[in-house]
């Protein structure tokens, strides 16, 4: 190899490894423009008096899932983010089946076949308030799985993990739409 043909390669190896850092500094930016956070505030339904906040919150281990809701009815109360974030309808109806984009059954949190949905239940106190703190593996905020524009419903009754498609948890006391938080 002639001392020119030596040159020539010498700057196509700095061009193709500048070119990599260019790429690597691009997805470094994608990375920082996704979704980190999210949030729902959720509204009675017609004839009830529950209400709260739920925030979602990016993690190196999944999403944590926390907030507080109250107006409840002591005990378990199923807690699904549902397909639509639609709480026009009075009874929370209008915000469909749970959000399930992966077409598998319905299940509890930590299943490994579960819709994405599945949040589990929250468990309120005597006063009637809930706390909500976990981490999910299942959520996410970007990409073909994120929840964002999606509906929280809280429900009347306790879900059962078991019954299909809903768990049985009853009529839908809470509604709200998962937005973009504000950092
Ligand atoms: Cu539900
Ligand atoms: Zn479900």
């Amino acid at each position: 190899m002639n001392a020119v043909s030596k040159s020539f390669l010498l700057m196509a190896v700095l061009l193709v490894t500048a070119l990599n850092g260019f790429g690597q500094n691009m997805h470094k930016m994608a990375m920082k423009s996704e979704v980190q956070k999210a949030v729902c505030i959720l509204y009675p339904t017609a004839g009830n008096n529950v209400s709260g906040v739920i925030t979602f919150t990016q993690t190196p281990d999944g999403i944590l899932v926390s907030g507080d809701v109250k107006g409840l009815t002591p005990g378990k109360h199923g807690f699904h983010i549902h397909e639509c974030g639609d709480c026009t309808a009075a009874d929370g109806t209008s915000a469909g089946g749970h959000f399930n984009p992966t077409h598998m059954p319905h299940g509890a949190p930590t299943d490994a076949k579960r819709h994405v949905g599945d949040m589990g239940n929250i468990v309120a106190d005597a006063s009637g308030k809930a706390h909500v703190e976990y981490v999910d593996k299942v959520i996410q905020l970007n990409g073909p799985l994120s929840i964002l524009g999606r509906g929280i419903i809280v429900h009347q009754g306790a879900d059962d993990f078991v019954t299909q498609p809903t768990g049985n948890a009853g009529s839908r006391v809470a509604c709200g739409v998962i937005g973009v938080a504000k950092k």
